[in-house]
């Protein structure tokens, strides 16, 4: 006989919660293996893929004041990662403990995904420490992370879920579209990156199975509704990035002892506006398998938001 976490609906893709703790237990690692001690931040090296940080772009700039600018990048990076963790994780402790009972895989194994969640935060917080210990010019960052989460988590809990699917499968992207074979980036960053993606692939299975129990017996228009509050959320996100382009455009004119002229900071503002918004909205919302929970919810849905994601990429 089948228990409840074996049995899988035709839609999910065949993930399962005792499937997902078992990968996860094979992965687990600590932050002490990743971070300190002799295993530090190398500020001769860039932190962030070209992919994700575009400053080849920007013609005008030096080798150096690239690198700087890729730095200032990896940093926004950390912090804008942080803030997102810090809506997962009320979010799936929230979800879990409405289904305590019935299916011990499915507790243990969302309980696992908030811890590990919980890790991240600390581990991106770690990174900052060194990335302020080694780079002497301050580098604001947006926020604060609680503000951010309530703004996030007053929405529809699907909408919010999506955004979250949405947020696992862009890590994935980044690691194996960009990173993984990328020799140029320093070693520690890269690993900080490589570890983040080793655990985030059970989660964006796990946020497959959320997403399906929360548009349970929703009516079409229903699902659509929460369409349209996670496309909101994606604009409040926007507006987000778009004020931490304009921090690290202020930090690097800081950094470098440089003043960009008016044609020099407008192509800076466009580059770097759309690297944001590729980095953390379009790479999510053209994830095949992001797309493909969608369309499995509705196509109507899938159009919708294919139409839009140009603009983030
Ligand atoms: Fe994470
Ligand atoms: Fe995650």
């Amino acid at each position: 006989m089948s228990t409840t976490s074996e049995m899988v609906s035709a839609n999910n893709q065949g993930y399962s919660y005792q499937a997902m703790l078992v990968a996860s237990q094979k992965v687990n690692w600590r932050i002490e293996d990743i971070i300190g001690g002799d295993k530090r931040l190398d500020f001769s090296k860039p932190f962030m893929p070209e992919s994700l940080a575009r400053v080849g772009l920007l013609d005008f700039l030096s080798a150096d004041e690239k690198r700087t600018l890729n730095q200032i990048r990896g940093n926004a990076y950390l912090c804008i990662f942080g803030l997102i963790e810090e809506f997962i994780l009320p979010f799936v402790l929230d979800h879990a403990r409405q289904q305590l009972q019935g299916d011990d895989y499915r507790v243990r194994a969302l309980l696992n995904f908030a811890g590990e969640e919980a890790k991240h935060i600390q581990l991106f917080k770690r990174f900052r420490e060194e990335f302020e210990n080694g780079f002497t010019t301050n580098c604001a960052v947006i926020g604060p992370p609680e503000a951010i989460a309530q703004a996030v988590l007053a929405h529809d809990p699907l909408a919010v879920a999506l955004v979250i699917l949405h947020i696992e499968w862009m890590t994935q992207q980044h690691y194996l579209g960009s990173v993984k074979n990328d020799q140029e980036l320093d070693p520690q960053f890269k690993s900080l990156l490589k570890h983040h993606w080793m655990e985030e692939a059970q989660h964006a299975r796990l946020d497959v199975l959320m997403v399906e129990a929360l548009a349970e017996g929703r009516s079409q228009q229903g699902v659509e509704k929460a369409v349209e509050e996670y496309i909101e959320i994606g604009g409040f996100l926007d507006s987000g990035l778009k004020a931490q382009m304009q921090f690290d455009l202020e930090a690097f004119e800081r950094a470098t002892n440089r003043t960009l002229n008016v044609s020099e900071r407008e192509q800076f503002i466009a580059v770097q506006t759309q690297a944001n918004r590729w980095t953390y909205l379009g790479s999510g919302m053209t994830h095949p398998s992001f797309k493909a929970t969608l369309q499995s919810l509705s196509p109507e849905a899938g159009k919708r938001v294919e139409q839009i994601a140009p603009m983030f990429c």
